[in-house]
């Protein structure tokens, strides 16, 4: 947990715009350009998945980020795909989320909430039994994390036309609740393999009718959720991530559809996530140009994610091809990350295994600077 990565010693670029600038995110003014990347950390023991007070601690101790983005929380008893993950679908919840956002905004923070449907990404254990649910019926084979450990996931039913219109009502749902719960505003989690990225890309969805086929449709879904999220706030207030590598296979199209339809709805932001790490590989170079080609598609903030640490970062953002620049890992080591990078300081590296561990080690015991030095 002390170990220092000293490759990531921040670039001191007086008087230019850097990751220490404030940012206008619509109406919301942040203090720099630090966004807390969403981490699924399982930390409620909460037989109701009402999130608990040792999470309120976790996010006041990164509050000093411009923007904080919740780990992904749960739309609906069906959306659920792990153990130990808060919803947003009782009123329990809400409060529970409401102690959160109350305890950040006191702290002088932001902070918006993350919704998931985890599609085929789950097991029937999770689900009181049932089959679970895809755009297609196609396993994803993926490790879920059950009360019985780790298993694979099996074959998904493929959703009907209306099961797919009240999925879309439920993250409608989740994004009204989530402004009851004093959020900053709301995230469509389409970062990782679940609802999303199965609707855009081509080997997970099959389907031939209106929400199949050509980039368009495979884009219909995602477009009907995010204009569902919006119902209950101003778009200013809706965020979206996405990877293109992950939607891949055929999913580029489809997500650059959504990407273009974007550029008239207006949201907060888009959170994009960039390939996996090819650091000392030639494909390093192309990584390194992903977020120039989105800039071109995408005309609001863009916020890039994906293997930065601070010198990256700077750089990104010094160069303008990003607006703001999210870190997962290193947010989970250093709760004062922004602190780090402006007294140079170097940076602890995460313990893995205790990524989704309940109680504090590894979650709330990570120190800031000051308590250390
Ligand atoms: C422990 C952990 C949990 C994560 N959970 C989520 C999640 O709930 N939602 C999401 O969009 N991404 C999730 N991610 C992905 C991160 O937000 C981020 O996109 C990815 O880790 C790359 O950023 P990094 O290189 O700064 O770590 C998670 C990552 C980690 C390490």
């Amino acid at each position: 947990m002390d170990s220092e990565a000293s490759a990531n010693r921040p670039v001191a670029i007086d008087g230019k715009t850097n990751m220490l600038s404030s940012y206008r995110l619509g109406s919301l003014k942040l203090p720099n350009r630090f966004v807390m990347s969403p981490m699924t950390r399982a930390r409620t023991t909460d037989p109701d998945r009402v999130p608990i007070p040792i999470e309120a601690e976790y996010y006041v101790q990164r509050a000093t980020a411009g923007l904080n983005i919740t780990g992904g929380t749960f739309i609906s008893p069906q959306a659920i795909g792990g153990i130990n993950i808060a919803g947003i679908y009782t009123e329990a919840q809400v409060d529970g989320w409401r102690k959160i956002t109350d305890a950040v905004h006191k702290a002088g923070g932001r902070i918006f909430l993350q919704i998931v449907h985890s599609a085929s990404v789950t097991h029937p254990s999770l689900l009181g039994g049932e089959t679970p649910v895809a755009p297609s019926a196609v396993n994803s084979n993926q490790k879920v994390m059950t009360k019985g450990g780790l298993v694979d996931t099996v074959l998904p039913r493929a959703l009907t036309i209306t099961e797919i219109h009240a999925i879309v009502e439920d993250f409608g749902k989740a994004a009204a609740n989530a402004r009851k719960a004093g959020f900053d505003g709301v995230e469509l989690h389409g970062g990782n393999i679940f609802l999303v990225p199965q609707f855009l890309n081509t080997v997970t969805n099959r389907r031939t009718d209106e929400y199949g086929g050509t980039p368009e449709k495979r884009a219909r879904a995602v477009i009907e959720i995010i204009t569902a999220m919006g119902k209950a706030w101003e778009n200013g207030r809706i965020g979206v991530k996405l990877s293109p590598e992950i939607s891949g296979a055929g999913g580029y199209s489809a997500t650059d559809h959504v990407i273009a339809w974007l550029n008239d709805y207006k949201p907060a932001y888009l959170h994009l996530r960039r390939g996996f790490d090819a650091s000392d590989k030639p494909i390093e170079l192309m990584r390194e140009h992903t977020f120039d080609h989105f800039r071109d598609l995408f005309k609001g903030t863009l916020i890039g994610n994906g293997g930065f640490d601070l010198v990256t970062a700077n750089q990104h953002v010094e160069r303008g091809n990003v607006d703001l620049v999210s870190f997962a890992k290193y947010y989970v080591a250093n709760p004062d990350l922004v602190a780090r990078f402006e007294h140079n300081r170097s940076l602890a590296l995460p313990d893995r295994a205790t990524y989704y561990t309940t109680g504090p080690k590894g979650y709330t015991d990570y120190p800031a600077l000051s308590e250390k030095s």
